[in-house]
């Protein structure tokens, strides 16, 4: 099991290291969560339901103006501790993304709050994080998210929350070219501490689910796998998905039913049948899993959550054999051991598992899972437990 480094151990080291690499303390330090979706893959751009939660792992950005008061544009530089890398960058110089970089997403934050006339003074910034780096936790929306939490604070234009989520959106679309939807920058900006967010993405409008039963304990599996397909890959189901939606008549997956699907499955593609069978099926479980949460049937819960891996991998298409492994070790521990349900979490192709297990058997469910992992794999994974938690702030340097 991971060691827990809490959000106030993880702002004081940012606190230190920035000191070290700048020689003053940073003005401002701006916190912004992972997420971890419990069910509902693969809808949030279907205009469907998703149930994720912030998690307890931020990003944070300690930052302070920059001494030299002589640029006119705005000059940033930015140093990550996770890489141990430095760089800089103009305001005048962006363009839109050249190649992928880690920098990518505090720039696209950069220009676009400057094209809302709000331009950020030059300011030197420090990136620390719990978030794993490419692990389907939503590292990259709590980097922007962080980011225009800071820039907020720096030139004092706080955004209404969902232009915040737009905007971090939007940065992740055209900065980095990922066509995704609204879940993780929704969660990384309206994270509430004990709650799951069950988000509408349509009418981006959340029902907060609490989770709070201090029995039930939320076990992220990281497969330590990345399978390069994903970003191509994520693309590409979009545009499967918005063709089946076409051929079913209807604006998007979410106006579909199972029934008009059968009925229509001569005129689609069979790979395109299995995708909106997932989708429509996918809404169907989350509904149903925030139903079953609520009154505590936790049978219901992880029957729907390896209904979700299953759908996901045979359907969808997006899992990969280490997180079928990781489910499948979890399944085969099953209720008796205090496993209560897993699925693969994220967009996919590697990253993570979520599981929800018994508190008083999460120790001896993680050695296990791990020890077979890495017997199967030869891969060491990492796990740790979360706890819904607090989304984007301020905290006092
Ligand atoms: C990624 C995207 C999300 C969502 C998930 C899959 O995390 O950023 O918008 O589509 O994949 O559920």
């Amino acid at each position: 099991m991971e060691h827990i480094v809490d959000l106030h151990q993880l702002t004081s080291r940012a606190a230190r290291e920035f000191v070290r690499c700048y020689g003053r303390p940073p003005h401002w330090i701006a916190a912004a969560p992972g997420r971890v979706n419990l069910i509902g893959e693969h809808t949030d751009y279907n205009d469907g339901v998703v149930l994720p939660m912030a998690t307890d792992r931020y990003v944070v950005l300690a930052a302070d103006r920059a001494v030299s008061s002589s640029i006119e544009s705005t000059h940033t530089r930015l140093f990550s501790t996770a890489l141990g890398q430095q760089c800089s960058f103009s305001l005048d110089s962006l363009d839109g993304p050249k190649k992928p970089h880690w920098s990518n997403y505090v720039q696209g934050v950069v220009a676009a709050f400057a094209s809302k006339g709000s331009k950020p003074p030059s300011f030197d910034a420090l990136i620390d994080s719990t978030v794993p780096l490419g692990g389907g936790l939503s590292s990259s929306a709590a980097l922007e998210v962080a980011t225009a939490t800071l820039l907020e604070a720096m030139t004092g234009r706080i955004l209404p929350p969902m232009d915040k989520i737009h905007l971090c959106q939007k940065v992740e679309r055209d900065f980095v070219g990922v066509p995704c939807g609204i879940m993780d920058q929704f969660s990384s900006v309206m994270g509430r501490p004990d709650h799951l967010m069950l988000l509408d993405c349509r009418l981006a409008e959340a029902q907060w689910i609490a989770l709070r039963d201090p029995g039930v304990t939320v076990l992220v599996i990281n497969s330590n796998v990345k399978h390069e397909l994903a970003g191509g890959e994520y693309a590409k189901r979009r545009h499967e998905c918005e063709t089946a939606a076409d051929a079913l008549g209807i604006a998007s997956l979410r106006d579909g039913d199972m029934e008009a699907l059968d009925n229509a499955q001569d005129r689609l593609e069979p790979a395109l049948y299995r995708r909106a069978r997932h989708v429509i099926s996918e809404i169907q479980r989350t509904t149903a899993t925030a139903k079953a949460i609520r009154s505590g049937n936790w049978l219901d819960v992880g029957q729907m959550m390896y209904a979700s891996h299953q759908s996901l991998r045979d359907d969808y298409e997006v899992s990969c054999r280490e997180l079928d492994l990781l489910v499948d070790l979890a399944r085969q521990l099953g209720r008796d051991a205090g496993v209560i349900g897993s699925r693969l979490t994220g967009a996919g192709f590697g990253g993570c598992t979520v599981s929800l297990v018994r508190t008083d058997a999460v120790l001896s469910i993680s050695q296990t899972i791990e020890t077979r992992y890495h017997h199967e794999t030869g891969i060491t994974p990492n796990l740790f437990t979360t706890r819904p938690a607090r989304g984007a702030h301020l905290v006092s340097p």
